[in-house]
């Protein structure tokens, strides 16, 4: 099969289209044909030479950690599934592939209508947003600032709080402020001054904050909401630390994911692809996720 690979730590210009073994699957396993996956921010990272917390990432490795597809063969122990199965669903690495082994506990249904690249870029930043959300608080009477509103993970974030009550405040430049003002947030300008334009548009003040931005965002938060537990980041856990908030992180699993898909099937959750890309292009794909202007996702389709 094709595989998006790493074969040395560097730039967009090491990665490569290889030819490498089908997988395949062993005990509770499937293995899915993918047709969609997506590139977020830890790809280039790993591709650059970080390894996420607990494993050590050693070239060559082959990136993406979300994917959407269908079931093409079954491990022992996977009565549940069937070939065919339209499918979404995550694991660390491997997934821009033409082929990717799963657990298959893990695999959520994609509903019919729902297009391949959408569903192919739901799985990492939307349980990232929904992980956030979930370990803030945030609630019905909240008001949430939204740091990064426009990008993969805040795009759910923002229409998440949304559903579950909050009043939300999203920052973006103003390109995106159409944008926010569609998925339910009052938009506001990133940069200086931020910490008086959400006063100006919050004067009952702010409950929470999510930074999935970085670049001071935090440092305007703890300005703006005065319990610390309420304000989180997934994005600068150096900066957490040192201001006493909350560097945010808990696992991913089919159960998140499956309330994501629910939300969406209700009408309640707007997936932007900004680009979708042939696993061919994946350089371009960095390139443009590295330029940390994207709004909503960008996918690679096998
Ligand atoms: N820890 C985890 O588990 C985890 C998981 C997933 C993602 N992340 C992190 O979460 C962050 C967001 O990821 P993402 O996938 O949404 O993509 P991203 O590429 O980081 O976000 C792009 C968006 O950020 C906006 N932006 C750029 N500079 C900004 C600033 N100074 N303030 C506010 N917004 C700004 C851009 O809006 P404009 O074009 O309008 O400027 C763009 O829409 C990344 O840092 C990523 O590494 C962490």
């Amino acid at each position: 099969m094709k595989a998006v690979t790493v074969p040395r730590f560097g730039g967009p210009e090491v990665l490569r289209v290889t030819e490498v073994p089908d997988p395949e699957p062993g005990p509770g396993e499937v293995r899915v044909r993918v047709f969609a996956a997506a590139v977020q921010p830890a790809d280039l990272a790993i591709r650059d030479g970080w390894s996420p917390p607990g494993v050590t990432v050693e070239p060559p490795v082959v990136l993406g950690n979300e994917f959407a597809g269908v079931v093409d063969r079954l491990g022992p122990g996977t009565e549940g599934r069937r070939v065919g199965d339209e499918v979404l669903g995550f694991r660390l690495l491997n997934c821009q592939a033409e082929l990717v082994t799963v657990d298959a506990a893990q695999l959520v249904a994609k509903p019919a209508g729902m297009p391949w690249e959408q569903a192919g870029s739901l799985s990492a930043s939307g349980q990232t947003a929904h992980v956030a959300l979930t370990l803030l608080g945030v609630g019905p009477g909240d008001t949430v600032l939204v740091h990064g509103a426009s990008g993969g993970v805040g795009t759910v974030a923002v229409q998440l709080a949304r559903a579950w009550g909050a009043t939300v405040i999203g920052t973006a430049s103003e390109r995106n402020h159409d944008y926010l003002r569609e998925l339910g947030a009052i938009p506001v300008a990133y940069g200086e001054g931020l910490v008086e334009r959400v006063r100006a548009v919050a004067p009952q003040g702010v409950d929470a904050a999510f930074d999935a931005a970085g670049r001071g965002a935090l440092e305007a938060s703890v300005e703006l909401v005065a319990d610390r537990d309420r304000i989180g980041t997934v994005v600068d856990y150096p900066a957490a630390e040192r201001l006493g908030v909350r560097g945010l992180r808990a696992p991913r699993t089919a159960e998140r994911l499956a309330e994501l898909v629910r939300l969406w099937e209700a009408g309640g959750l707007r997936l932007e692809v900004a680009e979708a890309l042939p696993l061919e292009k994946a350089a371009e794909a960095h390139r443009l996720v590295g330029t940390g202007h994207v709004r909503g996702k960008v996918v690679l389709t096998a």
